[in-house]
């Protein structure tokens, strides 16, 4: 495979180019072969040091970046916001500064504050990775959603995708639309007008308020988590109430294709955007896309790896 990678940063999928991100899908399908084996450990990052910098809580994404680094063979710290010198005031700059001045090579990165991580790539010298900046950009778990679309589907070119829920307010939508768009796929938002407003429309998607018509045709149906923490005024009455409108449900699903899969990035709220019965029944990818995430964050460090000059 011939390399078409050239960066030290992933900071979103809106900046690649269609061949970059089926490269590092191609370089994620190597990597999963290798997590199937049974030695998992390979040396390509040996000698590196990656910092885990996570300024918002995680558990899929930063334990599956930590398990990406183990199985890479890198040496990793992990800083907690919440016990580092932040709390004492000192600025997000000069926290990467010192750890910089210690000679590590990757920050893997999430942040509340959207371009948090633009800011820091461009003042350092060392690879940064985007591991979700605020309501903007979630490049890897956009990654890990193409690549198990592609691994159930075998292709994304043409393929029918709705993404329904809080879009207003997902870095995971923003992502997944940016990547599905470059890759032919037609996309759909829906949900309800106050967290699906028509302004999407003008960045080539559909938008859908019904959610009958939004799965109709669907090839997947991605669900999206309504994001209580920045939800900062009431969108909709009660989550009893979204879930009776836009909820999937088993009935539901008499809507849709008979091969219409379900994802969702987790975390789930059960019975909320999606119920029990769908979320752990057999159109479900749910948790085949965090098994993905593995393989994926190993490729999107490798490559970037590569490209750090220090
Ligand atoms: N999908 C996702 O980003 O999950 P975490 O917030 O648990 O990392």
């Amino acid at each position: 495979m011939e390399t078409v990678w050239t960066r030290k940063d992933l900071l979103s999928l809106y900046d690649l180019s269609a061949d970059e991100i089926i490269f590092l899908l191609d370089t994620a399908e190597e990597f999963k072969k290798v997590s199937e084996r049974n030695v998992k450990k390979v040396p390509a990052l040996r000698g590196k040091t990656v910092v885990n910098f996570f300024v918002e809580p995680s558990t899929r994404t930063r334990v599956s970046f930590e398990l990406a680094e183990q199985r890479l063979s890198a040496d990793i710290i992990n800083v907690q916001a919440s016990t580092s010198s932040l709390k004492k005031g000192e600025t997000l700059l000069d926290t990467i500064k010192n750890l910089e001045a210690l000679q590590v090579d990757l920050f893997v990165m999430r942040h509340a504050s959207p371009g948090a991580q633009y800011f820091i790539a461009e003042n350092t010298k060392c690879g940064v990775v985007n591991a979700g900046d605020g309501a903007h950009s979630h490049p890897t778990q956009a990654l890990l959603d193409l690549f198990t679309i592609r691994e159930k589907k075998g292709h994304i070119d043409g393929l029918k995708v709705t993404i329904l829920g809080d879009i207003l307010h997902s870095r995971v939508a923003r992502s997944n639309i940016w990547g599905l768009l470059k890759l032919g796929a037609e996309v759909t938002v829906a949900g309800p007008p106050t967290l699906v407003p028509r302004e999407f429309e003008s960045i080539g998607v559909k938008v859908c308020h019904n959610l009958k018509d939004a799965v109709r045709d669907a090839d997947v149906v991605n669900v999206l988590r309504i994001q209580h923490e920045r939800l900062n005024a009431s969108f909709f009455p009660s989550d009893s109430e979204y879930a009776s409108f836009y909820g999937i449900k088993p009935g539901i699903l008499d809507y849709m294709k008979p091969d219409t899969i379900i994802m969702h990035p987790g975390p789930i709220n059960r019975d909320v955007e999606i119920s029990s019965a769908v979320a752990d029944g057999s159109r479900s990818v749910i948790l085949e896309q965090v098994t993905n995430g593995l393989a994926v964050r190993m490729a999107v460090l490798f490559l970037v790896a590569g490209c750090v000059k220090k």
